[in-house]
């Protein structure tokens, strides 16, 4: 598979889970109420439904759908609701909003919901303050063109609400955390979703110029050290929305994304974690054996991995300091010291003595374009791994990429250093070279 289409298929399939929401039950009872847009629409176009789920925190239930086979379900990055892959379940398990996309495995058909996780249900926007937990109400807007409906349960509150057709539903982003040094820009792709929406224009601000601006392109620049948030509001519909968390780093190191930079026995930790890179290396001493922790992890996502008949091994995990000389003198010999250094760690500087670190199905460029490696880039993350040497990063990470190498991070690093779109170097604000 070319490059090309592998990220085509990536951004597509992100564009599937990234769509932080508001309410829609906010909305619908505003354009009821005033008898807005949502009686333009003529009533033989079919509008556009989605299904809105209200659940309060520790709430669990399964998703139930009206397609018509077996589907997958994918759940946005935010965290505020997530869903068992395999059982549907649903759990809320902090105030927010969560999308989840169901697709039908034979058609293709998409249904997608949004999970309003609230404190307490009866005086959550949007739901039946007055209903007991078995009434279901039922409102029809004049224009007859647009229909509500809200059942509770015991188990939570469902809201369907029908939009005009062309509205925005969702907005995805390609990072949804940025780090960045004062005067350094980044911009995020935008994805106003669905793809046919006819109104996709943007609008975008910022909590705070200070820390960082945005222009209307969505160009976000860091001017001093903080932490802020930008966000892309849909002009066409206010109530959708995507974030990101800017933190700007001060020079000078007295600022809060500044790393924090600790040494524990001659090991070296930044923000917590521990790094073994060019730049930070590790006692010969340190032979802590694999990590339980991240063997654990492993073996979830194998499970993962294998429903999708995907088949993950791990070909090499922890390796001491004395079988990483081996191997780097091994290279030096075959290939000379500077073409060695691009892809082998000099003894004391492979991440594999962390025991942190595992090498997949196959350490070789050859793994690169196997739909496990899709897969791994695409999924490792969720169990607390990182692509540690990503494409085209050789200069900051000091190594050529390896499809293959995973760290362990832990599910909640993982997941922003993934989000960030950043290595881990850029994400901490550390180089890794080595001093001669
Ligand atoms: N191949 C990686 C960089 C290592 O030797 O640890
Ligand atoms: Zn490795």
């Amino acid at each position: 598979m070319s490059k090309a289409s592998k990220d085509n298929k990536q951004a597509k399939r992100k564009s599937l889970i990234s769509v932080p929401m508001v309410a829609l039950t906010i909305l619908a009872a505003a354009g009821l109420a005033t008898g807005g847009w949502l009686a333009l629409q003529s009533p033989e176009q079919d509008p556009l439904a989605t299904q809105t789920i209200v659940m309060e925190v520790g709430d669990q239930r399964t998703l139930e759908t009206a397609l018509s086979n077996a589907f997958t379900v994918t759940a946005s990055l935010d965290g505020a609701a997530t869903i068992a892959e395999d059982t549907y379940l649903i759990t809320a398990n902090a105030v927010g909003q969560s999308t989840i996309l169901a697709k039908d495995s034979v058609t293709g058909e998409e249904q997608l919901f949004y999970v309003n996780v609230v404190a307490d249900r009866n005086t959550a926007a949007g739901t039946n303050a007055n209903s007991d937990d078995t009434t279901t109400t039922s409102t029809t807007s004049s224009a007859a063109t647009t229909t509500t409906t809200t059942e509770s349960t015991t188990e939570g509150t469902t809201t369907t609400v029908s939009l005009p057709p062309g509205s925005v539903t969702g907005i995805e982003l390609t990072f949804y955390n940025v780090n960045l040094a004062i005067g350094q820009s980044k911009m995020p792709i935008v994805t106003m979703l669905p793809s046919d929406a006819t109104d996709k224009s943007e609008k975008w601000t910022t909590t705070d110029e200070a820390v960082a601006t945005v222009d209307e392109l969505g160009n976000i620049t860091a001017v001093g050290a903080g932490t802020c948030t930008v966000r892309v509001t849909s002009v066409n519909n206010p109530a959708v929305y995507a974030e990101v968390t800017v933190t700007v780093k001060d020079p000078n190191g007295s600022s809060t994304g500044q790393a924090n930079i600790t040494t524990s026995n001659g090991v070296t930790f930044v923000d917590g974690i521990l790094i073994a890179n060019k730049t930070y290396g590790l006692p010969a001493s340190y032979a802590p054996g694999v990590n339980a922790d991240a063997k654990a992890a492993f073996e979830r996502m194998q499970t993962a991995a294998a429903m999708e008949m995907m088949t993950l091994t791990i070909v090499s995990s922890y390796r001491s300091y004395e079988t990483q000389q081996i191997l780097y003198e091994r290279y030096c010999n075959r290939d000379g010291q500077a073409a060695a250094d691009r892809y082998s760690a000099r003894p004391g500087h492979s991440e594999h003595q962390t025991g942190l670190a595992f090498d997949i199905n196959n350490a070789s460029s050859s793994f690169d374009d196997t739909p496990e490696a899709q897969w791994l880039a695409e999924n490792c993350w969720r169990y607390g791994f990182i692509i540690r040497y990503p494409e085209g990063k050789e200069d900051v990470t000091g190594y050529q990429y390896e499809s293959w190498h995973i760290r362990y991070l832990g599910e909640e690093k993982a997941r922003a250093v993934y989000e960030s779109g950043l290595t881990l170097e850029e994400y901490l604000g550390i180089t890794s070279e080595y001093a001669s």
